[in-house]
């Protein structure tokens, strides 16, 4: 386990995804509790450099239980790009917010042509899991390097 949260630490500590890995590992655990012991990060943020967007600082008057069957803790993050006939902006963030959720589903929804508008969701599992930028959406890759690190470490 330690090599693996190593090796997960080794190629994703900027993006804070190594999370995603641990969470895959403790889905079932925290299914089969009963009581809801989750906490979560819980704010919304609508400029890029509000403190809900930047978790580094001190953070601790955002950390919210979670109560009843709202047992997951999401990032959700939107974002914009603008295109002219030959380039594209990079995505400008204009809103974030983190929660506690009782329905979660990793992902974009993409919307428009020329000025396109992203709200892209990721959701985790344990206590203040959700403390990333909510830019990362490589769940499938992540769970691809935790199996292969398993088989490794076998
Ligand atoms: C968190 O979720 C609750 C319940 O859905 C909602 O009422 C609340 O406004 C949300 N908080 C933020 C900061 O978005
Ligand atoms: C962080 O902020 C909380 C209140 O928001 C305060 O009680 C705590 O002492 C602060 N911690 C540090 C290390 O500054
Ligand atoms: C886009 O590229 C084409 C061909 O390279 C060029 O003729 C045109 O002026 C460019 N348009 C803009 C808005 O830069």
């Amino acid at each position: 386990m330690r090599s693996l949260i190593l090796l997960c630490l080794s190629f994703f500590s900027p993006e804070g995804e190594c999370d995603l890995l641990r969470d895959s590992v403790h889905v079932t655990s925290a299914a089969a509790r009963p009581n809801n012991e989750l906490w979560c990060y819980k704010c919304l943020a609508d400029v890029p450099d509000d403190r809900c967007a930047d978790l580094r600082h001190n953070n601790s008057a955002l950390i919210h239980k979670c109560h009843n069957d709202r047992r997951m803790c999401m990032v959700k993050r939107f974002s914009f790009t603008t295109s002219t006939e030959n380039s594209t902006t990079p995505p400008k963030m204009w809103a974030l917010e983190r929660n506690c959720t009782k329905h979660c589903e990793p992902g974009c929804i993409v919307i428009g042509e020329r000025t396109k508008l992203y709200a892209c969701t990721s959701c985790c599992t344990t206590s203040l899991c959700n403390y990333g930028s909510g830019a990362e959406q490589r769940i499938f890759d992540i769970f691809l390097i935790a199996a292969t690190a398993m088989i490794l470490s076998l």
